[in-house]
């Protein structure tokens, strides 16, 4: 029987890609998308994938979705974390609003869904799960102390949690994405996003096939012996 596949932010940018490389893998896919019914209901139509709407930064909402792809599609047996949002701004000006929606949405959403995906991998000793992390976590960047900070938390929720979880033949991985081309990426100030790329070494952005190569790699059943790692895939803007 196919294995189901959970990937949060699933309909668009990084994790469009991902869901779509997952579903060509032979998996069986659950997209989840919050907000943009309209690109969802695309992705649908274009690829055939399942897509459930839910906002992940809610644990409630989480568990209940999680339980709906479990009544439809099967027991979840892979995690992509990749569902992430930006509210850019310099501290002095950043507000509580800004900085919790960021945190809630960034970095609550590993403990919502990994909470709800985790003892049914333990019971059945399977299970892949892969969080985006960000090439700001590792680095910081100015206007992000939001989001750098929800995305290295990401690095240590990780770590912890392969460590709990390795003897179950659970893995629990990061990758850690640099600037892509992508819908949150094009909000990027055009001045600042040509500085940016012109300190990529590689001289462009990333593909979202890029990203989602790695993470196909890392659900894969033969990954077992990988976890607890972050993966920089960041065209060698920087290297750690
Ligand atoms: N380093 C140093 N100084 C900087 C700077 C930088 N990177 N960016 C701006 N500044 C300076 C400006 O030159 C300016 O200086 P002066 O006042 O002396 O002219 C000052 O800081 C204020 O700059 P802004 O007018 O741009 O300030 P703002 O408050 O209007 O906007 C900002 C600040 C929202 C952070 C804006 O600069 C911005 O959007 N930056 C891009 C942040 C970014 O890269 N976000 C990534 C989003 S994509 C993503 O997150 C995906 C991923 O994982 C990679």
């Amino acid at each position: 029987m196919k294995r189901v596949a959970i990937v949060t932010g699933g309909t668009r940018g990084l994790g469009k890609a991902i869901s779509i490389a997952l579903h060509e893998q032979g998996y069986r896919v659950a997209a989840v998308y919050h907000s943009n019914a309209d690109s969802a209901q695309a992705f649908r139509e274009a690829t055939a994938i399942d897509i459930y709407q839910w906002d992940v930064s809610d644990p409630e909402a989480c568990q209940a979705g999680i339980a709906q792809v479990q009544g439809e599609l099967g027991q979840v047996d892979i995690l992509v974390n990749n569902a992430g949002v930006t509210s850019d701004a310099v501290l002095h000006k950043m507000t509580v609003q800004q900085w919790s929606n960021v945190i809630q949405t960034n970095l609550g959403s590993m403990f919502n869904m990994c909470h709800g995906v985790i003892s049914g991998m333990r019971e059945r000793a399977f299970g892949r799960i892969v969080n985006i992390s960000s090439v700001n976590a590792q680095k910081g960047q100015f206007g992000q102390a939001n989001y750098a900070a929800a995305k290295a938390g990401i690095l240590g929720f990780t770590k912890s949690l392969a460590l709990e979880s390795a003897h179950k033949n659970i893995t629990v991985n990061a990758v850690a994405p640099g600037y892509c081309d992508t819908d949150m990426v094009a909000k990027v100030p055009k001045e600042t996003l040509q500085a940016i790329i012109a300190g990529i070494p590689v001289g462009r952005l990333g593909k979202p096939e890029d990203i989602a190569r790695m993470v196909a790699f890392l659900v894969h059943e033969d990954a077992g012996f990988i976890t607890g790692a972050t993966f920089s895939i960041n065209g060698g803007q920087h290297m750690e």
